[in-house]
């Protein structure tokens, strides 16, 4: 099958759900990716921030292999080896006390929102005075399901699905102000991604989160962070909200969890977990062996490359560099973000889409979210010379757009 034909299969058979690229890969090897023609392509998206190890990692191979020659799934109804070995990891770098495991994203945050609601009808039946409404905030996005949906921001992914969960108010981001006047005894959890990742690359304010922690403390609401994007050592901390030196109640965690096998987690503290009782909640697959064997692969390999120091330096390299782009080009409004979870902002929606089109052309994988914005999800595994590869051909690309147009984009003066 070429890629024609597999588009035109697709067409017929696929549930419309996606606009995507017209390219077909069929292998990948560290941080680039191979198509059917046998040309590489420098990843920096990595399966919009999955592939943390990049691709045929030997830990991974060697995980893969190992773990699927001894057992895969079993049931949460029996205990298998892995559980409390990750669930160790996991609380000791996040300071949280314990975890449920999940098959996603999605279904990590519908844990976070049931604790939540669970959480405060414990206070509630110790005679306190909490409510079951959320905060969420402007530009978020907490994925696809129903709970979730609500607590995103974006009309155009609830509007069709109406009514999806109600108790939802939307708080104007960073607005400390409009955070005080919204929150009440009403709700039981404030949701906030530390740093926004389809919402444009947007990391919340220290004075912001930390507002919302104490108005969680004043009530008993839950504190929930989602770290879906942000989370597991993409910023160059384990969790971004160490770089807050606060810390939530909840966190959630998933794409880079297991590289690349479907897995997500939700953590808390044990004061929350006290609202959960057996039959409350659970999964299918969520956490098997075979999930979790891949994803203590991946934290004993961020941990053993020391891949946290990595991401921090070629991180700041990469934001350097953009910002020395910036400097140059009038058509860059902004560059946001830590660690390697990067925002280009520039000042049109076409102008970001031709230039992540024509980056494709030039076989460097970047995405563009929230329309302006050139989204940097690469594998922590990127390197100096991979970060001057992109810079050099994104400062080409936009001299190109503005080829013919004086001046070309580029500041004339300063
Ligand atoms: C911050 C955040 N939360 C939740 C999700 C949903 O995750 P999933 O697509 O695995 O359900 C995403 C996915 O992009 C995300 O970025």
């Amino acid at each position: 099958m070429n890629l024609a034909s597999i588009q035109a299969a697709e067409s017929k058979l696929l549930l419309n759900t996606y606009e995507r690229n017209p390219l077909l890969f069929l292998t990948g090897r560290g941080v680039y990716l191979r198509d059917e023609n046998g040309q590489d392509y420098l990843d920096l998206l990595s399966g919009i921030g999955v592939n943390a190890l990049g691709y045929a990692h030997p830990a991974i191979e060697e995980a893969i292999v190992r773990q699927s020659k001894r057992l895969i799934h079993t049931s949460n109804l029996f205990f298998h080896e892995h559980t409390a070995p990750l669930a160790r990891r996991l609380t000791e770098i996040s300071g949280l006390d314990r975890v449920f495991f999940t098959n996603s994203g999605t279904e990590a945050w519908e844990a976070a929102l049931k604790l939540a609601r669970a959480n405060a009808g414990r206070l509630r039946s110790q005679g306190r005075n909490i409510g079951t409404g959320f905060l969420a905030l402007d530009h978020s996005f907490h994925g696809r399901s129903m709970g979730s949906v609500a607590t995103t921001a974006k009309e155009k992914y609830r509007e069709p699905f109406m009514p999806v969960m109600p108790g939802v108010e939307f708080v104007r981001f960073n607005d400390v102000a409009d955070l005080r006047i919204k929150f009440s005894s009403e709700i039981c959890g404030i949701c906030i991604e530390p740093i926004q990742g389809e919402g444009g690359i947007h990391p919340v304010s220290q004075e912001f989160f930390a507002a919302a922690r104490e108005l969680c403390d004043s009530t008993g609401a839950l504190l929930l962070a989602d770290e879906i994007q942000c989370g597991l050592g993409r910023t160059g901390k384990w969790f971004a909200y160490q770089h807050y030196n606060i810390l939530p109640d909840v966190t959630t965690l998933a794409k880079p969890i297991a590289n690349g096998i479907p897995m997500g987690a939700m953590l808390c503290t044990n004061a929350a977990a006290e609202s959960i009782t057996p039959g409350m909640h659970g999964t299918t697959f969520g956490g098997n062996p075979f999930a979790c064997a891949i994803a203590i692969a991946v934290i004993d390999t961020i941990q053993r490359d020391n891949l946290l120091h990595q991401i921090q330096t070629v991180g700041s390299y990469f934001h350097e560099e953009l910002s020395k782009l910036a400097a140059r080009h009038d058509c860059i409004v902004d560059v946001r973000g830590i660690g390697l979870m990067l925002g280009l902002e520039l000042n049109s929606a076409d102008l970001a889409k031709q230039i992540a089109t024509a980056l494709m052309d030039r076989r460097i994988i970047v995405n563009r979210t929230s329309e302006t914005v050139l989204r940097f999800l690469p594998p922590f595994i990127l390197e100096r010379s991979h970060v001057d590869t992109a810079i050099a051909a994104l400062g080409e690309t936009i001299t190109a757009a503005f080829a013919g147009t004086a001046p070309a984009g580029e500041k004339t003066h300063g």
